[in-house]
């Protein structure tokens, strides 16, 4: 099987949905190589990701493997880089914390932080959405519920994008490096002065046996909900505003029955998710997928992407209707894995495009804006600016 390099492809950046389709002809499992791996397992196809995500052969803890000999920190002790028993642990004690009525307590505030935010923009005239909504929002939301509301916001968003979409590997390392400094901090501080927020709930947390969090376990949990909680969101709230004016038709559904919000919502998550392709994972055994066998030790992408424009499981996929079923879309992943922060990031990306259409009758791109600048990588799928006029 020939190694595919999709950075060879043109215009995958922008538009990565024709390729996927012609991979998906092929066959559901590739052979890429990326930029840490002369070779990876690709999979785009739906049941086949699906299934992928929920099984137990694929490894998330990469020590094992011996992929990154030099690369371990508390960082990468996070629920996204550990299997069961561990993950179990983890997903257990964060998950008593982060329940459904924390969430939707947040709601007032996310409201209140959405008409801040509108209010700030003119009556009439343009902006980036970016920087005016769809960054502000999320990073306040999770700053306040994780407890670091002073939090130097534009240097925690150079930091992040360092992390998740970097444009060196120097820059990766550094901006890992820099985020564990400031994570060990914050948790020095909140054991001295807890508070009410979840970062103080977990450090106070103990498991059956009444055992805590350790310190790394901690700094590892405070920086994936941080960069998973917000980078996320902002590219959902982004995409989804992208797809309606893209969509003229489906964006005056939208504006005569804004009951249809939850459906936008979801299908933006269907047809053109924050989450380009799921975490990586690592085979421990031999595992056929398709008619393909990926050895033992390797590593495996699913592209959520593509899982979410297959026509074996959403009918004429490429179509952006809000009224479709999107049941079993993959956007928040699947298994054990599943996505923590799903209820929240639907109710901030619900209220902030719900209240932006409300306020901006007007709402379209701007045509000034100029070409638009892709979030690069393969994980995330999204712009780093979307300049719009109302
Ligand atoms: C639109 C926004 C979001 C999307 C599309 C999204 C997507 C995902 C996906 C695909 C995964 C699974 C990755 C894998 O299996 O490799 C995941 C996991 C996770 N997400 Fe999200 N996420 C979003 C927002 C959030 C928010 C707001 C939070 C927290 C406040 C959050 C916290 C997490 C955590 C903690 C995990 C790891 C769960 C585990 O390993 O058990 N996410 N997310």
């Amino acid at each position: 099987m020939s190694v595919i390099d999709l950075r060879d492809v043109p215009d995958f950046v922008a538009n990565p949905y024709p390729y996927y389709a012609k991979l998906r002809a092929e066959g559901p499992v590739h052979a890429i190589r990326t930029e840490q791996f002369e070779r990876a397992w690709l999979i785009v196809g739906y049941d086949e990701g699906r299934a992928a995500l929920a099984d137990p052969r694929f490894n998330k803890d990469w020590r094992p493997s011996g992929r990154w000999p030099d690369g371990d920190s508390a960082i990468s002790t996070n629920m996204l880089e550990l299997d069961a028993p561990r993950h179990t642990r983890l997903r257990r004690l964060v998950a008593r914390e982060f329940t459904s009525r924390r969430i939707e307590a947040l709601r007032p505030r996310v409201e209140e932080i959405t008409a801040e935010l509108l209010d700030a923009m003119p009556a009439t005239g343009s902006a980036d959405l970016i920087d005016a909504l769809a960054f502000p929002l999320p990073m306040t939301v999770i700053c306040e519920l994780i407890g670091v509301p002073d939090l130097d916001r534009d240097a925690f968003r150079l930091l992040s994008n360092g992390v998740v979409s970097p444009t060196a590997e120097q820059m990766e390392g550094d901006a890992v490096g820099a985020m564990g400094d400031y994570l060990v901090e914050l948790i020095e501080d909140k054991r001295c002065a807890p508070g009410d927020d979840l970062m103080s709930a977990l450090i106070r947390a103990r498991d059956e046996g009444g055992d805590g969090l350790s310190s790394d376990e901690l700094v590892g949990m405070a920086f994936l909900l941080l960069v998973a909680g917000h980078e996320t969101t902002v590219n959902l709230i982004s995409n989804g505003v992208r797809a309606l004016l893209d969509h003229p038709g489906q964006l005056a559904l939208l504006r005569a029955d804004p009951g249809l919000i939850d459906g936008a919502i979801e299908e933006t998550l269907r047809y053109d998710g924050p989450v380009e392709t799921a975490t990586l994972r690592f085979t421990r055994e031999p595992v056929t997928v398709g008619s393909t066998v990926i050895p033992a030790d390797e590593v495996v992408v699913v592209a959520l992407a593509s899982g979410g424009r297959d026509p074996g499981r959403f009918p004429d996929p490429d179509t952006f209707d809000i009224r479709r079923d999107t049941r079993g879309h993959l956007a928040f992943g699947h298994g054990m894995h599943f996505c923590l922060g799903a209820p929240l990031a639907r109710m901030e990306a619900r209220i902030a495009i719900r209240a932006l259409l409300e306020r901006c009758p007007d709402l379209a791109l701007d045509p000034d804006g100029g070409e638009p600048e892709w979030v690069t990588g393969l994980l995330l799928r999204g712009v780093r600016r979307l300049p719009v006029r109302w």
